[in-house]
């Protein structure tokens, strides 16, 4: 299993570091199987697994369940355990919290923006942790690409900055543009991991539904499909109904 450190010496060789969202013991197999450096149990899953509308709509009760599922299917791959709305929203709050997830074998955890006083809490605790900047879906007032005006860009790249000195391993950089990616990269320490940030960030994540085409909506512009299980689980389904339909009585 990968550790922060391994993670980090991919960095310093040029080497790119994959990570994919898993939620269940299944697919986390199916990930480790195929050598996937980095899982990320996302909250993401409010929408893919449980058709919630929002991830904000997703708590700690729930996430447990995911992580150790996950943690159980891919005991040999560094599992990312997603910190959901408010759970991270003071200091000792994060910890209790994130020590669960730790309890269960994640091997990190990532959480959104610079919830104040949390991350410098988590480190002095020992905690890895990988940060998110750009796109906040948790409190995103919209989809669009984040970080096109210089101001902007200018906040990302200072919050960028700030998670890096205070020892964060790792950043999500969420759907900003190449360049501000690309600049991020440079100028921290820490590994970073794109989706929708260039082709120029230290490694890059998917939703595992939109990289295994395994809904019926669109994936986001910057979101390759790699294959399409959607319509190869229709097809298995429709042979099974067809065999019970033709079984002998
Ligand atoms: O929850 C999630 O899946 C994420 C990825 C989009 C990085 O945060």
């Amino acid at each position: 299993m990968l550790s922060p450190i391994d993670i980090k010496n991919k960095k310093k060789k040029g080497e790119k570091v994959s990570m994919i969202t898993s939620y269940d013991y299944a697919f986390a197999q199916m990930a480790e199987a195929a050598g996937i450096d980095q899982i990320l149990v996302g909250d993401s899953l409010a929408n893919t697994m449980l058709g919630y509308k929002k991830t904000s709509d997703i708590g700690m009760n729930e996430m447990l369940i995911f992580v150790a599922a996950v943690c159980r299917g891919a005991p040999n791959t560094h599992v990312v355990a997603d910190m959901p709305y408010l759970s991270d929203k003071d200091p000792q709050t994060a910890y209790d919290n994130a020590r669960r997830f730790m309890d269960l074998g994640a091997s990190s955890i990532k959480l959104e923006g610079t919830p104040e006083g949390v991350i410098e809490f988590l480190r002095s605790h020992d905690i890895p942790v990988c940060a998110h900047h750009g796109l906040l879906p948790q409190t995103a007032e919209n989809f669009k690409q984040k970080g096109r005006t210089e101001e902007e860009a200018a906040a990302i790249i200072k919050a960028a900055k700030f998670t890096d000195e205070l020892g964060c391993f790792e950043m999500v950089l969420e759907h900003i543009p190449e360049e501000l990616g690309t600049k991020i990269t440079q100028v921290v320490d820490a590994v970073t991991i794109g989706i929708g940030g260039g082709k120029f960030t230290d490694g890059q994540v998917l939703v595992m539904h939109d990289a295994l085409g395994m809904h019926l909506g669109k994936n986001p512009p910057f979101a390759p499909k790699f294959v399409d299980m959607f319509s190869l689980g229709v097809e298995g389904f429709k042979k099974y109904i067809e065999s019970v339909q033709n079984s002998a009585q």
